[in-house]
């Protein structure tokens, strides 16, 4: 027994002396494994006599469980020092300053994204959301565009079978614009409203200017009162703020958009040369945008009362404002997810646009 008692204790030190997981793993086959020192033990109990066997085997099931329980803690042990040492390895320190090198950068859509948020939040518009998958009634029919009306081919739709009918009608579209969110909006509650509703849009188009996907922004003003002059005041503000000019010319050209009446296209000043082009100065105009009164079909399909109410609304390409702010020529160049361009065309991303702190003052290529 005196032999078992100054094994035991020789193990177990050996055990807590072990450094890591292997060597501990290796003590554990040399003691219990197949040919290990106490399994060869029990396996002599065989010739020892009933009573020196009784004595034995006792002793040595103490001494197996002893050891066994020694692994244990010192395995549990060793497992914590390891975290330990990972977690204090691992550790960053958020004091460091950041290191340009290694840092992302903000995509020119994202960009205006947010500057064309900063500027109409200021204004008092909310943010609104639709889906990107929509159904003809709110991207069409709702929007004063019945079946077969001509204005349909205007854009060139994607359409998506509806798996519960082979009605071309009731088939799904990606949006071809975000106008639909006009009619979603109006669903969900009632004027006053005022929304701004930026995504992404989808018709099937492809050279320097147009991208199957692309982004739209609408804008949407419903009261008792709302007039034409305040769609003017409201979108003179808009580019003023937006391209960070005191003043900016515009013109408004009669046009035609079926969910609005009368409709018309923005321009804005600009000087056009063989290599430059410079807004806000020169007797050259740049159309911008889209906008008008929405019409009183378009008021009643959103469960509007037109006698009551009126409004305006507008519509601009979010990718075509990034292209003229930040002078890109290509707009295919936008999605082709290339490191480099983004690194040239790219916002830093400490640098949130704001009304108050500036727009887009650093980053972009412009600067
Ligand atoms: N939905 C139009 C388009 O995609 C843009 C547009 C024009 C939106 C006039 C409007 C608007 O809300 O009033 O071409």
């Amino acid at each position: 027994m005196e032999n078992i008692e100054e094994l035991k204790q020789n193990l177990v030190a050996e055990i807590m002396a072990a450094a890591d997981v292997k060597q501990l793993e290796d003590i554990r086959i040399a003691v219990l494994g197949k040919k290990g020192r106490i399994t060869e033990m029990m396996k002599n109990l065989g010739s020892l006599s009933v009573e020196e066997k009784k004595e034995m085997g006792k002793g040595l099931n103490i001494l197996k469980s002893e050891v066994e329980n020694a692994l244990n803690v010192q395995k549990d042990r060793l497992a914590e020092q390891e975290l330990n040492a990972r977690l204090s390895n691992e550790k960053i320190d958020v004091t460091l300053p950041g290191r340009p090198e290694v840092q992302g950068r903000i995509h020119p859509v994202s960009q205006i994204y947010e500057e064309v948020v900063a500027i109409f939040g200021q204004m008092g518009f909310e943010v609104a959301e639709g889906p990107d998958i929509e159904d003809q009634f709110h991207n069409f029919n709702a929007l004063n565009m019945p079946a077969n009306h001509p204005a349909r081919q205007m854009q060139d739709t994607f359409y998506i079978p509806n798996p519960e009918s082979s009605d071309f009608d009731d088939s799904f579209v990606v949006r071809t614009h975000t106008s639909p969110v006009q009619i979603r909006t109006m669903e969900k509650k009632q004027p006053p409203i005022r929304i701004i509703a930026p995504g992404r849009t989808y018709r099937s188009d492809y050279d320097a200017t147009h991208t199957p996907m692309f982004h739209q922004v609408e804008g949407l003003v419903i009261d008792k009162t709302t007039t034409m002059a305040n769609l003017k005041g409201c979108l003179y503000d808009f580019v003023k703020a937006f391209f960070e000019l005191d003043e900016i010319p515009v013109r408004y050209r009669p046009s035609y958009f079926p969910f609005t009446e009368p409709s018309a296209e923005m321009d804005i000043g600009c000087l056009k040369t063989k290599t430059e082009l410079k807004i806000g100065a020169g007797n050259d105009w740049l159309e911008i945008l889209g906008c008008g009164m929405v019409h009183p079909n378009v008021l009643r399909a959103g469960g509007i009362d037109p006698d009551e109410y009126q409004g305006f609304a507008f519509g601009v390409g979010i990718d075509r404002l990034a292209m003229l702010k930040y002078g890109i020529p290509d707009l295919r160049t936008f999605f082709e997810s290339d490191v480099r361009w983004l690194k040239h065309y790219g916002f830093n991303p400490l640098d949130m646009a704001s009304m108050t702190g500036g727009l887009s003052n650093n980053g972009g290529a412009a600067r």
